[in-house]
């Protein structure tokens, strides 16, 4: 591992480890112009991996992407940046290596899409720090970034149950009718997310004492039923007198300023916010214990949401805006006049110039946000887990953001922003679940069923056929989109299957995310990630290797009745309805088509692998959960295998290999 500095980068927290410096004009690999511009020559089969969860494959070859944290709600091909910057990049050709390019500002990476052979890095003003690294394979990669970088993180065992969620959960009752509701079915869960009407007009650190009347009484209540509740917490805070968390934030000069060192104002939900400096070590700190309000009350899970960060106006822009509007008054307007004033609207919201408008301090110095853009959810969220480490010293919390950078899986868990209830975005998150752990967030996933539009029958249960083997797992979708809590449809009996198949899976998938955490592996691979020789397998994005025993091919396409599966070495197939309905049969290394109705779920055991599965036929959520009495599916029932088992019980901050892992022979 090498580090090449380029000009005086800021220093963003990304990485862990020590590297050797060498001179910037010494980078391998690259050629150098502009002292912003890396050049590489791809060869034709050269694949590139990284850049977190992204559009497109995850052979992200033919494509330009942007690292420049955006809150984008339409994650279509044309798009270039979403939420993240996790800006790396795997090379995959007749040489094998990393670069992570250490910068949080703007970076834009052409990977043959200006010119099908050139990789171009462009880094904003050319301040950055590039690391290069080798291995021999691309977990080996991947292990050397999470060197450099830092071990994910984990939350505790109930994060891995099932979670109920849905913006437009109003109050007690609401969240009361989810979990009756749920009970009723006989489904076993373990959350319920609690979105931004819980608060007091959107205010962080509030409770809204109509809506909930006695909340801490309701989390134990809760509690009892092993439910946890998960609040949303966003980066914006409301400005308004008499608020505590505002005054203190003010009194202290804890709040993001302009350039003359007055308050940045801008709009979210609440309407008037500012925002929280979190590179401020103070700040950071401050609004670290602020968690302290809910944890007193018994909540240990949290969202962090809207921290590109997503900004609907600021207060200079819309002043500006109303008065050219008044300009308009009674004018006839040609189109293009027209036009304008249209816009001065419609393109209020998220406008990178507002990055320039307002301003952190760091070493007492003011430095605009565009120059630290891509690090600010990481610091927000950051500050988060620090403060919950300090309040809840002794038990694993949950915490997972929406906006990322490389490092923050040190700290927190993500997932994947506003997708659609498309069946595009279920293969789309197929792709991302891989991109995800690549970047060390193992704990990860999408809004199963899709955040916007209407999400029919038959994609939920597709989409919950795939999420029950995602570590965050969790329903959920937008105000106003038709209901997709799985007792809203007809096939009760289906949805109820799966969900149990995911608990009766669960001492696996917990096992399997601890030893990929422990070991900095992946968790979900894609198959050119463990068949690295086979050319067939480069291409297959829809499949995904879990762990290490087993193979998952999800169909993400409507009327359906099976799919195509290439299998790059032979394997058994387990063609599960629910954990004791299954029919099973081997198949040989090459493409197949394999039948699988909506209620099946297809996973393919590996040879010498196994998967065991514990009796889940009965259990209300993960606290009932077995880890001890297993029963094997295995790819040979006649031959003996091994499987190593992680279990720690599921809520100590200690991770540690030796001491909670046993060797089970089935
Ligand atoms: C945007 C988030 O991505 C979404 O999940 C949430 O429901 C809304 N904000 C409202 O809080």
């Amino acid at each position: 591992m090498k580090k090449y500095v380029f000009g005086t980068p800021i220093p963003t927290g990304a990485v862990v480890a020590e590297a050797e410096q060498c001179r910037a004009e010494d980078i391998p690999y690259f050629s150098v112009s502009d002292g912003n511009v890396l050049n590489f020559k791809m060869d034709n089969d050269t694949a590139v991996y990284g850049l977190g969860p992204n559009v497109r494959g995850i052979n992200k070859r033919g494509w330009i992407y942007e690292a420049f944290n955006t809150d984008e709600v339409l994650h279509v091909e044309d798009r270039r940046r979403l939420y993240g910057s996790h800006t790396y990049l795997l090379i995959d050709g007749a040489v094998k290596f990393g670069v992570f390019i250490d910068t949080a500002g703007f970076a834009s990476f052409d990977i043959g899409y200006t010119k099908s052979d050139d990789l171009t890095v462009t880094v904003g003003d050319g301040n950055f720090t590039a690391y290069i690294f080798e291995a021999d394979t691309l977990t080996g990669l991947v292990k050397e970034l999470r060197k450099l970088t830092g071990s994910s993180y984990v939350p505790p065992l109930w994060a891995f149950g099932f979670n109920q969620s849905r913006w437009g959960y109003k109050n007690e009752g609401d969240i009361r009718s989810v979990l009756e509701n749920y009970r009723r079915m006989d489904v076993p869960i373990d959350m319920i997310t609690m979105d931004i009407d819980y608060m007091d007009h959107y205010k962080d650190f509030t409770v809204d004492e109509e809506k909930f009347p006695k909340f801490p009484e309701f989390v134990s209540e809760m509690d009892k039923e092993h439910i946890h509740l998960v609040p949303i917490i966003d980066a914006g805070i409301k400005a308004e007198e008499g608020d505590p968390v505002f005054e203190e934030c003010m009194e202290k000069g804890y709040y993001c300023k302009k350039a003359d060192k007055t308050p940045f104002y801008l709009a979210v939900w609440p309407g008037k916010c500012v925002f929280p400096d979190f590179m401020n070590d103070d700040a950071a700190r401050w609004f670290g214990d602020q968690y302290k309000f809910l944890t007193d009350m018994g909540i240990r899970g949290f969202w962090n949401d809207m921290n590109e960060p997503s900004i609907f106006y600021s207060f200079d822009r819309l002043k500006m805006v109303m008065d050219k509007i008044g300009d308009y008054k009674d004018k006839d307007l040609d189109v293009s006049a027209f036009w304008e004033m249209q816009a001065l609207l419609s393109k209020i919201s998220q406008r990178e110039e507002y990055t320039k408008d307002f301003h952190h301090t760091v070493d007492g110095k003011l430095i605009s946000n565009e120059k630290l853009h891509n690090i600010f959810g990481f610091k927000m969220s950051k500050a988060a887990a620090e403060g919950l480490e300090r309040l809840v010293p002794n038990e694993r919390t949950l915490i997972f953001s929406r906006s990322t950078f490389v490092g923050l899986h040190r700290y927190a868990g993500m997932w994947y922003g506003d997708n659609r209830s498309w069946w595009e975005h279920l293969k789309l998150n197929v792709r991302q679940a891989a991109e995800a752990n690549m970047s060390g967030f193992i704990y990860s996933g999408a809004d199963i069923g899709g955040f916007g539009s209407n999400a029919t029958e038959d994609l939920a249960m597709r989409w919950l056929a795939f999420g029950i083997f995602s570590p965050l797992f969790r329903n959920h979708t937008a105000l106003g989109t038709r209901d997709q809590e799985f007792y809203r449809f007809e096939k009760l009996d289906d949805f109820r299957n799966l969900v149990r198949l995911r608990y009766a899976l669960l001492p696996f998938i917990y096992s399997e995310v601890m030893k990929t955490a422990c070991n900095d592996d992946m968790y979900f691979k894609p198959l050119s990630f463990v068949y690295e020789d086979d050319k067939r397998a480069k291409e297959v994005e829809d499949e995904l290797i879990v762990g290490d025993s087993i193979l998952i091919a999800p169909v993400c396409e409507q009327n359906r009745t099976g799919r195509y599966v290439y299998l790059p070495e032979k394997m058994r197939l387990y063609r599960m309805r629910s954990q004791t309905d299954y029919d099973t049969q081997v198949f040989e290394k090459g493409d197949h088509y394999i039948e699988c109705a909506l209620n099946e779920v297809l996973i393919f055991v590996r040879p010498g692998h196994v998967l065991p599965i514990t009796d889940a036929r009965s259990v209300s959520s993960s606290y009932d959960v077995d880890f001890d009495s297993l029963t094997p599916l295995k790819f040979d029932e006649n031959e003996r295998v091994e499987y190593i088992q992680y279990f720690d019980g599921g809520t100590t901050r200690e991770m540690n290999f030796e001491k909670f892992t046993r060797k089970i022979e089935f």
